[in-house]
């Protein structure tokens, strides 16, 4: 049996959900990552600091006495967004990063930011501030095809954005294109990318062919094969501009197989290291994924790497067909079937 032991890997972008849903999200978050950047897409959204200390207090009271898990806040940007947040975002302590959502990108997306002159003056604090600006990367235009809308929001914003504020430093999240993996690659240390396990394991063959899965809708949507492959090269490159961002975002199955409409968002956290490990794997890389997992992201938002390690063998596992979800159920990633790495320490 094979063995890999890393430092501690930390979750750059989940999504924890709140109510009804938080203990089970936290519990498999909380398994092995040090830390997780914790998205702030609730109904209503988390817009204050004051949100963002009682969603930590909510968060932190599951996990008390059962682990070290550390949740890192963001705030969610809108068009009402005034300067001053963004100074006590950066003075709290706890908050790490500012979420821009185009309003309607997707999952409660609706109070984002609808114009991004909107919030200019605000990205100019940031810069000063040195306050993170995590991004959804997809432009919202209905008359732009689904698969380009990622590339059309490099075009048309995300230039001008890294342009304009080159101190700023910059997440872009959950890429999914070779334009995204170039863009990052070829830009100043100042722009990093998160990759999802979901699109490093699979291309929209996965979603579409045969039945429509609705466990891999997720957005931005899984694009062809040949991005899924540059996305893998990116990750496992060692490059320090890339790092470990799950997007893990649990729908219950009523919101998920729907008659009006399948929520977008794919989960991972039950096995989240373990799948990165298989990819690595796969791409005989497994010598860079330590850096990808528990060195860039630490790196990037200038937080110290954990100090401890966790260890991985190559022994499969079965995935229940679903997990309880509140009053509903939960299909997640590879539901039914193996995981071919274990943590066991
Ligand atoms: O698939 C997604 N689900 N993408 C997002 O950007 C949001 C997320 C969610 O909150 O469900
Ligand atoms: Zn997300």
């Amino acid at each position: 049996m094979r063995s890999i032991s890393i430092t501690r890997p930390d979750d750059w972008h989940i999504h924890l959900r709140d109510g009804e849903y938080l203990a089970a999200t936290v519990k498999d978050v909380s398994r092995y990552f040090g830390r997780a950047i914790v998205m702030p897409n609730l109904t209503p959204p988390i817009t204050s600091v004051q949100d963002a200390k009682n969603y930590m207090v909510r968060i932190n009271a599951l996990i008390e006495g059962v682990s070290d898990f550390k949740p890192l806040m963001t705030l969610y940007l809108t068009d009402q967004t005034r300067p001053q947040v963004i100074r006590d975002a950066k003075r709290s302590g706890f908050i790490q990063a500012m979420k821009f959502y185009p309003a309607g990108a997707t999952t409660n997306s609706d109070a984002g930011v609808k114009s991004i002159e909107n919030i200019f003056h605000l990205l100019e604090i940031m810069e000063k501030e040195n306050l993170v600006l995590a991004i959804h990367g997809e432009v919202t235009d209905h008359s732009i095809d689904i698969f380009d809308r990622e590339k059309a929001f490099i075009d048309r914003h995300l230039v001008r954005i890294c342009k304009t504020f080159p101190n700023l430093r910059v997440v872009f999240e959950h890429i999914s294109t070779n334009d995204a993996a170039t863009f990052v690659a070829e830009s100043t240390s100042n722009i990093g990318a998160t990759i999802t396990a979901h699109h490093l394991l699979f291309n929209r063959n996965h979603l579409l062919s045969e039945n429509l899965k609705p466990a891999y809708y997720c957005l931005p949507v899984l694009k062809r094969d040949t991005h899924q492959q540059g996305l893998i090269k990116a990750a496992t490159s060692g490059d320090a501009h890339f790092f470990l961002g799950t997007d893990s975002a649990p729908h219950p199955r009523f919101a998920k197989e729907s008659a009006c409409g399948c929520a977008a968002g794919a989960y991972t956290s039950h096995a989240a290291i373990e799948l990165y490990t298989e990819i690595f794997d796969r791409a005989d890389r497994l010598d860079h994924l330590e850096a990808f997992a528990s060195h860039n992201g630490p790196d990037f938002y200038g937080l110290p790497r954990n100090t401890d390690r966790i260890t991985l063998v190559d022994k499969s596992w079965e995935v229940p067909p679903y997990y309880t979800f509140g009053k509903d159920s939960l299909v997640p990633i590879r539901a039914g079937e193996s995981v071919f790495w274990t943590v066991v320490g």
